[in-house]
């Protein structure tokens, strides 16, 4: 199940249905932990991340079950164990983010530090200066953090830079602390604001989720909660690029428009049509001649970082010279040297990719790095003259649901082969 052979320069053609945020189902997963009784968690992506979150959950002694397809039930009353182990950790580093709930409701943990990934070293500072503010005692122990408190107390947490997973973690534990919390520099991505909507479901008194200061009123218990995560807005860019690198057409159903402006925008500055039909539904028409883009991504709700894969891939066909710049992560081009071996024309100067448009790419081996990059070696391929070989895409089934599924019922000629690297 390691490898995708995909044969390019079929034009996509049809619906496709936008399926949960990945980004919201992990941290509203570990929301869980502060319930007193069952939550239930709809359109939950049916991905491998999901899956090994769950793990961690049952780890800690919750018990796991799914209603159906995309519907998740976590009890979290069987909690004995207040660590998230190295094994789990290290192949998703989104574990840390049980570390805000248990402090909160349990008073400790023992977490294995995340550690860098592909495309950074992301590190967690934030995340535990914050925790500390609060009155947490935080000690680092053979790869472990250990936190440990008496009770959690609110207070003003001032971020450095905007965090994601941070300010998820901050929110999490400040809703049992004593007290209000007010966090400043916030990260202000919509995943924030449905984290904050099932809290506030269960109990939680948060107010300026999505803005740069949040503030969190502590309550003593935090009830279940029944909710539907938002479409994944990632999934939804890479769709529209999917069309545009095609010269395809394609309806994207059960969007979030006002999740995606940025792409939107971006998308149209290259040419692509896209035309909005309410707040759900795109049509996107990538008929007309690619003008070159320039790019920075920036937190929300500037251009995504997790899109700048996908819209390098889609600048190797523009007619003229693009300039792509990746300001949050420090390794996120391991996707240019792989597209350069399909003949895209790209040179990195420091955080900046300058691509030269080629008229068409070329199917060649190529090996998916991480998740975006996978995804962004996809959308080469399926514009490519020939075969494309992409190797070890199981990053990719960390964070799309059925990716080649969806694919192949928009008329692309996808295969998942078993073996091999
Ligand atoms: C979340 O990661 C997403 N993951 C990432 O998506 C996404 O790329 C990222 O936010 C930025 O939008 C999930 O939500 C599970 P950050 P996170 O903390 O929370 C630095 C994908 O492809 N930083 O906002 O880890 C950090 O190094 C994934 O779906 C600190 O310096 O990102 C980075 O440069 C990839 N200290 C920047 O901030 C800290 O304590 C943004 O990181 C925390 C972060």
């Amino acid at each position: 199940m390691n490898k995708f052979l995909i044969q390019g320069g079929i034009p996509l053609k049809g619906e496709v249905k936008i399926s949960g945020a990945k980004n919201s189902a992990l941290p509203i997963l570990c929301s869980s932990i502060l319930a007193e009784d069952k939550c239930r968690y709809l359109n939950i992506p049916n991905l491998k991340d999901v899956s090994t979150m769950i793990k961690v959950l049952e780890t800690l002694g919750a018990k796991v079950s799914k209603d159906h397809d995309n519907t998740i039930i976590v009890d979290p009353s069987g909690i004995a164990l207040y660590e998230a182990p190295y094994d789990l950790v290290k192949t998703m580093r989104a574990s840390i983010l049980v570390l805000g709930p248990l402090i909160a409701k349990y008073k400790k943990a023992r977490i294995s530090l995340p550690g860098g990934c592909a495309i950074g070293v992301r590190p967690i500072d934030q995340h535990l200066k914050g925790l500390a503010k609060m009155g947490a005692h935080i000690e680092m122990s053979h790869g472990y953090v250990l936190a440990s408190t008496k009770g959690l107390k609110g207070a003003r947490i001032v971020f450095d830079k905007p965090t994601v997973g941070g300010t998820e973690n901050i929110m999490m534990a400040a809703t049992m602390a004593e007290g209000k919390t007010i966090i400043e520099g916030a990260a202000k991505e919509p995943e924030i604001a449905d984290l904050a909507d099932v809290l506030n479901k269960m109990g939680a008194k948060i107010k300026g989720a999505g803005e740069a200061t949040i503030i969190i009123e502590g309550v003593k218990k935090l009830s279940k909660a029944t909710h539907t995560i938002i479409p994944d807005r990632i999934e939804a860019g890479t769709f529209m690029v999917a069309s545009a690198i095609t010269k395809g057409n394609l309806t994207i159903k059960g969007a979030r428009v006002d999740h995606i402006l940025s792409i939107i925008e971006k998308l149209r500055g290259m040419g692509v049509v896209v035309n909005e039909i309410g707040k759900k539904t795109l049509i996107v028409d990538g008929n007309n001649e690619l003008k070159p883009i320039d790019v920075e991504t920036a937190p929300f709700p500037g251009f995504p970082t997790d899109m700048q894969a996908q819209t390098t891939a889609l600048a190797c066909i523009a007619d003229g010279v693009s300039s792509i710049t990746e300001n949050i992560f420090e390794n996120r081009f391991m996707h240019v040297p792989e597209l350069m071996r399909m003949g895209a024309n790209l040179e990195e100067k420091g955080r900046t990719v300058l691509v030269r448009g080629v008229n068409r790419l070329q199917g060649a081996t190529v090996m998916a790095t991480d998740l975006r990059a996978s995804a962004s070696l996809v959308l080469a391929a399926l514009n490519a003259k020939g075969t494309t070989e992409i190797r070890r895409i199981y990053h990719l089934d960390r964070g799309y649901e059925n990716i080649d599924k969806k694919l192949l019922s928009l008329g692309a000629r996808i295969e998942r082969e078993s073996g091999g690297l």
